[in-house]
């Protein structure tokens, strides 16, 4: 089932303090800048010294409330509510270089993986789009495209340094459609129920806490015959492919990131969660246990990625 010929039809939530009022957000943006973005980024952080590392004011929502429960960061086993704070420091220190790494890493074939399921996104014109834990905007910077004037794109992100130069470059390139929200993927508070008709989110689901959370507030926040799109490092499907994959990542990329962005710990990190993250045949199934229907998975690059696929009926 997909939504090709669903017409757009967002639900209003009248909110009468505001004299803007967001077909998306089930509060109004702070209100003063361009499309409320600005705002809304400087809330999440307390104000730093330039260069340090901020003590994080996460969006409402980032706390799990799981007080004493402990989770997997890479493979150290942190405190729950400890983990979306230390994840925000990894990104906030990589934020600058992001882009630059992952061309490295992955010799330029994010883009291919990211190319793919913009193709499976089925987007339109005229439609409204989610990009959950954007980062720096790839996906978002094509949904604005796609999606024409008429349509909409939030880029969403946790962290106001990644999402800072995402609105940096999305703003740069022209993207006139898109707003810029700090949002915790676990909550998705922000957002009203039933308002996007395609929802994305890349590279973000390993690094999210509570990822059963995540995809009930992705399931609330779609529309009846909208769609989701997880890409996600997943797990090769050939044994002696992932022995030389495994050599790569715990090698490779923490000499890179040391070389490059001055931080291997961070691409440790990455290896690491890569590991953790569920596989395959077990995100389909916390997607369907989230209640998205007619789920499926294609694997990229002999696994190394997978692109989950699931409907709101
Ligand atoms: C590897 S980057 C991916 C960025 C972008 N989607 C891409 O594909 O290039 C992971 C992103 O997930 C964000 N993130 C981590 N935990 C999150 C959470 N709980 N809610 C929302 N975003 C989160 C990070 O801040 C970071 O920007």
């Amino acid at each position: 089932m997909s939504n090709e010929n669903q017409q757009p039809t967002p639900e209003v939530e009248q909110n009468p303090s505001s004299d803007k009022v967001s077909p998306f957000l089930s509060s109004p943006l702070p209100q003063g800048a361009p499309q409320g973005q600005q705002q809304s980024l400087q809330q999440g952080l307390a104000s730093t010294p330039t260069g340090s590392v901020p003590k994080y004011n996460l969006p409402r929502g980032a706390n799990t409330g799981n007080v004493g429960q402990t989770t997997h960061f890479g493979y150290q086993t942190v405190n729950s509510d400890d983990k979306a704070q230390k994840v925000a420091e990894v990104f906030h220190s990589v934020a600058s270089k992001y882009d630059i790494m992952n061309d490295l890493m992955s010799f330029g074939i994010h883009r291919l993986w990211k190319r793919f399921a913009i193709n499976m996104s089925g987007v339109r014109r005229g439609q409204h789009v989610l990009d959950i834990a954007g980062g720096t905007g790839d996906l978002a910077k094509v949904f604005s495209r796609e999606v024409g004037p008429q349509g909409h794109v939030v880029l969403s992100d946790i962290n106001e340094s990644m999402l800072n130069v995402g609105r940096d470059r999305l703003l740069d390139a022209g993207c006139t459609n898109v707003d810029f929200v700090l949002a915790n993927a676990e909550t998705l508070e922000p957002f009203a129920d039933n308002s996007f008709d395609l929802l994305t989110i890349s590279f973000g689901l390993r690094n999210v806490t509570d990822k059963d959370a995540a995809l009930q507030a992705m399931y609330r926040v779609l529309k009846p015959g909208g769609r989701l799109l997880v890409l996600e490092f997943s797990k090769p499907v050939f044994e002696p492919f992932s022995k030389l994959y495994d050599f790569y990542s715990f090698t490779a990329l923490p000499i890179m990131g040391k070389l490059v962005a001055n931080d291997s710990e961070s691409y440790k990190y990455l290896a690491e969660s890569i590991r953790m993250h569920p596989d395959q045949r077990t995100l389909k199934s916390m997607m369907e246990h989230a209640g998205f229907q007619s789920c499926d998975y294609h694997n990229l690059t002999g696994g190394i990625v997978a692109v989950h696929r699931g409907f709101k009926l």
